[in-house]
């Protein structure tokens, strides 16, 4: 038996989508565990280039299972505008993929209340946070109502009963349409993991966003609104801790983030835009530009703890190929105190000044390399010292968008 779970070790946008592309050609079942069309996952095959939002990447291998647990959160809408893309550009789904009846739905007033308050977050506006608060305060609409008629409009007359902004009736009749449509994807998702463990069958867990962004070990307030640590990976699936092998941790070369929130390695000069326009970092969901930083080792060895991760791996090292200095932060000083360990108090984060190591550039193209002993010196130094400060053995490097563009360590 193996089962995986893959996680995003930053701010998300890791490089998640491409690597558990990679990953699923071992595996038997990719299941997404959290978050909803908030994430955006890009894989590049060919000249082809796919952004998933709900549907685990595996989806674009043949053969695979793809499922969405009980943690995610559904939008109906953009669940079946990605079936049909997928569809168009000749993607089979089609018996491959399965939905979990007790995976709760978003409804038109999550997204209108996220568009109104989730602007200090800088949230993306899809109703996640709000469809979470209703999940939480056991008044959620689940995947199982959209297909049991009175329940659905029981639920929904309870939610809108004060409400004269929406019209429960349309919201009614549209998403047991939905429910119709969806209907055939619909599974009891614990049973079918269970039966899957117990044929041995090899299970990849499909986080999104990342572990800085997770509601209880990130940058709190500043965050999405579900578990995308390891964690999230049981809660969100219906599996057992016993039942995980290995947590692997995804990290880029340098730092990212996007919407609001303390980001104390954050470039502060023309690094921005020239690490912005070389590692294309615009929002896969949103469009909108990632901030852009050094490598932060003291979040990313919180994130080893709390996933408690096996291995990592190092995405998109060749974006820094052009840098002739490169920072790594080892620790923030704050009001005459430094701290070497990830602070839970959010004003040390915004206020600190980071503490910085120097590592010389390698200054060549790695884009072609397809073995790690042929990358350049100093390419390694990096890395090793990577791997060194966040106390966790790098498994994997990735050097570009394309699926060749990786190799392994060993
Ligand atoms: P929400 O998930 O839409 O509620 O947004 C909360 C925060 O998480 C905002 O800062 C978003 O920009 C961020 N966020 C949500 N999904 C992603 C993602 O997939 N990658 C990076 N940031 C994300």
């Amino acid at each position: 038996m193996s089962c995986t779970i893959v996680v995003g070790a930053q701010w998300g946008d890791e490089g998640k989508g491409k690597i558990i592309d990679i990953l699923a050609s071992d595996a038997d079942i990719i299941v997404r565990y959290q978050g909803g069309n908030n994430a955006g996952h890009t894989v590049v095959i060919g000249d082809n280039e796919f952004i998933l939002h709900l549907i685990p990447s595996g989806i674009l291998h043949k053969g695979k299972t793809c499922i969405i647990g009980n943690g995610v959160v559904i939008d109906p809408d953009a669940l079946l505008k990605e079936i049909e893309m997928l569809r168009k550009k000749g993607v089979k789904v089609d018996g491959n993929l399965l939905i979990s009846e007790a995976a709760h739905v978003i409804l038109p007033y999550h997204k209108v209340i996220d568009k109104r308050r989730g602007a200090e977050i800088g949230t993306t506006g899809r109703g996640i946070g709000p469809c979470y608060v209703d999940k939480m305060a056991r008044c959620g609409i689940r995947m199982a109502d959209l297909v049991n008629e009175d329940s659905l409009r029981r639920k929904l007359q309870a939610n809108l009963q004060d409400s004269a902004e929406f019209d429960c009736e349309a919201i009614y009749k549209q998403y047991l349409e939905y429910g119709k449509k969806m209907k055939k994807y619909l599974a009891n998702v614990p049973i079918v993991l269970s039966k899957a463990m117990a044929k041995k069958k090899r299970i990849l867990f499909e986080g999104a966003q990342g572990t800085l962004l997770d509601v209880d070990h990130g940058t709190y307030p500043y965050v999405t609104s579900s578990n995308a640590t390891a964690g999230g990976a049981l809660t969100g699936t219906g599996v057992g801790p016993t039942a995980i092998n290995k947590v692997i941790g995804v990290v880029k070369a340098y730092t990212t983030r996007v919407g609001e929130g303390p980001f104390p390695t954050q470039f502060k000069d023309e690094l921005m835009e020239k690490i912005r326009s070389k590692g294309k970092e615009f929002g896969a969901t949103t469009g909108r530009p990632r901030r852009c930083g050094w490598f932060d080792a003291i979040i990313v060895r919180h994130a080893v703890i709390v996933n408690g991760l096996s291995e990592i791996v190092v995405t998109k090292l060749d974006v820094l190929d052009e840098t002739e200095n490169i920072k790594v932060c080892t620790g923030y000083k704050y009001k005459g105190k430094t701290y070497k360990d990830f602070p839970a108090d959010i004003d040390v984060l915004s206020g600190c000044e980071p503490v910085y190591e120097d590592h010389k550039g390698w200054m060549s193209d790695t884009t072609s390399v397809k073995k790690y002993k042929d990358l350049p010196k100093n390419a390694k130094a990096y890395l090793n010292r990577l791997s060194e400060l966040l106390d966790v053995k790098i498994g994997m490097v990735s050097v570009g968008s394309k699926r060749r563009q990786a190799f392994k360590t060993k």
